[in-house]
């Protein structure tokens, strides 16, 4: 049925009313989406508002948009919330959105509980506040055994930063002779790295107009499709998610290999 609409020209042809979202090819869905969240202050700022005042609606569009996810039962989605290089920003800014995250997990994460949702961090957690980590903490203690969508949020995360460490990790092991250099290969690294635990990256959406990755993932996004929207994050809602989403459906991917029909 989406073929109706995305099948020749662009959108035009979508009947008034009818939901994208409804449309959605469940067999044809990725296994892990990661969305970089961007344009909260954009969004402010065009309407005159301070920049909080976008990351407060961003939160809005997060909650949407995991609902979206737990609705479509789909394995994991990993969203940036605030990258290592996000500390270049003003302190009050910085200080908001820490407040931010400590609210949002104090006020939701009963509801992620019973939606049956898996929550986990990455990144330098532990340089966060003391407080914040003991909320990171308890929250992932106490939906880890849960065996619906895996949520993972990205606070003081970076790509290369995660490289680092997984590069660390394994030259100590070399050092403690535990590890043979040439037994270093691409299973072991990614073991090493803060998403073990997850499927690689099918899905890329990036909000805002910008089409890089800043630093997001970027072991895991190797053989990823990206999906980018002019749309700022706090406008982002179910029906944009479609939008990704049928568009993924359409993609061939060959991983290198060769087209099977042709
Ligand atoms: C994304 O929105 C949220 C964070 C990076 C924390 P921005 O704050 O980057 O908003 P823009 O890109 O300046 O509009
Ligand atoms: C990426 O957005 C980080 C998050 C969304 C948390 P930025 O706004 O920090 O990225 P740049 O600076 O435009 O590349
Ligand atoms: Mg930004």
């Amino acid at each position: 049925m989406w073929k109706k609409i995305f099948g020749k020209s662009d959108k035009t042809n979508i009947e008034p009313g009818e939901s994208l979202f409804e449309q959605i090819d469940r067999e044809r869905l990725p296994r892990h989406i990661a969305i970089i969240m961007d344009g909260n202050g954009r969004w402010a700022n065009g309407k005159g508002m301070v920049r909080s005042v976008g990351h407060t609606a961003g939160v809005k569009a997060l909650k949407r948009t995991l609902k979206a996810a737990i609705a479509l039962n789909l394995e994991a989605m990993t969203v940036y919330a605030f990258s290592t290089e996000n500390w270049k920003r003003p302190a009050t800014e910085v200080e908001f959105l820490m407040k931010l995250f400590s609210e949002y997990l104090e006020k939701e994460i009963a509801e992620m509980d019973s939606d049956n949702v898996c929550i986990k961090f990455i990144g330098r957690v532990n340089e966060l506040s003391p407080g914040l980590q003991k909320q990171i903490a308890d929250a992932e203690q106490r939906t880890a055994n849960n065996t619906g969508v895996r949520f993972t949020v990205g606070v003081n995360y970076g790509g290369q930063d995660e490289m680092m460490r997984a590069v660390r990790s394994l030259a100590q092991d070399v050092k403690n002779g535990t590890l043979e250099p040439d037994d270093i290969d691409c299973k072991l690294i990614e073991s090493h790295l803060d998403t073990r635990e997850l499927p690689p990256v099918d899905l890329v959406i990036r909000t805002s107009g910008d089409m890089r990755l800043s630093n997001f993932l970027i072991w895991q996004t190797a053989y990823a499709e990206f999906w980018f929207t002019d749309t700022n994050w706090p406008d982002f809602d179910k029906e944009k998610l479609a939008e990704a989403l049928l568009d993924f459906g359409q993609r061939e991917r060959r991983f290198g290999g060769l087209n099977k029909k042709k």
